[in-house]
């Protein structure tokens, strides 16, 4: 009898080359349950269970409480995802799962269950890195696009911007030296007794104010592309003792827009120069933080002005989702990765 390594094997080598193949992807990196099935670059189905409103009792994602709950409902999902695309598990024909970076025991629900699926099927499975697929979740929305191009990663845990060559080869040309944008705009959040997550909280209410307080933007003048956070975040919570201590209050709306438009402009700034001095003309957004409303007009200004072609996925697309871990699946399949066994570990670092 042959082991289940010869079959996928065997199944894997069939389907690598072809683009029909029918994709079941997995995502639980943090505290999004999430299921697609993808075809090439098209999305056949995506479904997301949010566990937002069971972690904003807590003001952040509590992380045992995120896994508990993924085991809940990912039958559910599933189950959801393949009758919204008409089809049954044995259509499938690969499975894609998120093996990092995120919460341990999030990321462990997400690759044991693809684990299992596959191994029940007896079809191949892949292991993907969350952050390439917030890169791919562009190409939903655009597959005509193609390399190379600048991308800006801007995520809860990553803020980078990459030259990309092409799926798999990457160079980082600047990173954040502290803290993830998203992260800053979270404790800011929090600072200003908003709710989580923080990052829409801050973009709805800096539409209501004037930027009047000033923030020191670090690098100012350097020439390379890196970022830091943490001085600006420290900058909002240093306003926001001094006036509790002086017993005055703080415009919340003036100071949430403050700080928005000096994390987003640090964004726009290196991201717009980087393109310009690699004289690639072609900017890509991913990532969570991609949904604030002021970095999609900001980078749509800009890029207009410099004559820069602009990707930015919506919103949909932007925070986490399956469906970018299928397409992400399958762009690594095209140019050459291997399948992933069965001793596939979740890497809560990667
Ligand atoms: O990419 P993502 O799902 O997280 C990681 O994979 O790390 O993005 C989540 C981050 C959070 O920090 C959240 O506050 C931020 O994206 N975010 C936003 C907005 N929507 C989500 N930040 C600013 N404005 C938004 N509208
Ligand atoms: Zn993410």
């Amino acid at each position: 009898m042959k082991r289940y390594s010869e079959i996928s094997l065997e199944k894997f080598n069939r389907l690598k080359d072809r683009n029909d193949y029918l994709i079941l992807a997995f995502e639980s990196s943090c505290d999004e349950t999430a299921v697609a099935i993808t075809k090439g670059r098209e999305v056949l189905s995506s479904i997301i269970f949010s566990q937002i409103d069971i972690h904003k009792a807590y003001g952040g994602v509590v992380p045992e409480i995120a896994s508990r709950n993924h085991v809940e409902v990912i039958d559910k999902v599933l189950d959801e995802a393949l009758e919204k695309a008409n089809l049954k598990l044995k259509d499938i024909d690969l499975i894609a799962v998120t093996k990092g970076a995120g919460l341990l025991g999030a990321l462990l629900v997400g690759v044991c269950y693809a684990k299992a699926l596959a191994y029940a099927l007896q079809i191949p499975f892949i292991g993907i890195n969350h952050i390439k697929g917030h890169l791919a979740a562009n190409f939903i929305k655009y597959p005509e696009l193609e390399y190379p191009f600048i991308c800006l990663i801007a995520s809860g845990g990553h803020t980078e911007i990459l030259k990309v060559d092409s799926f798999q080869k990457a160079k980082i040309l600047g990173e954040t030296v502290d803290d993830a944008v998203g992260e800053a705009f979270d404790k800011v959040a929090r600072v200003l007794g908003l709710p989580y997550p923080g990052g829409p909280e801050i973009d709805k209410l800096a539409k209501e104010g004037k930027p009047t307080y000033k923030l020191t933007r670090p690098f100012k003048g350097k020439d390379h592309f890196n970022f830091s956070y943490s001085g600006l975040k420290t900058g909002v919570i240093n306003i926001v003792h001094n006036a509790n201590q002086k017993g005055e209050e703080i415009n919340k709306a003036d100071l949430a827009r403050s700080f928005q438009d000096e994390a987003i402009g640090f964004l726009v700034d290196n991201t717009i120069r980087a393109a310009l001095e690699n004289n690639i003309k072609k900017i890509v957004i991913a990532g969570g933080v991609a949904a604030n409303s002021y970095l999609r007009s900001e980078f749509e200004r800009v890029c207009k002005k410099e004559k820069i072609d602009l990707y930015i996925p919506p919103i949909a697309l932007c925070t986490d989702n399956a469906a970018m871990i299928g397409v992400a699946a399958f762009e690594e399949i095209k140019e050459g990765a291997n399948l992933d066994d069965l001793s596939l570990d979740a890497d809560p670092s990667l």
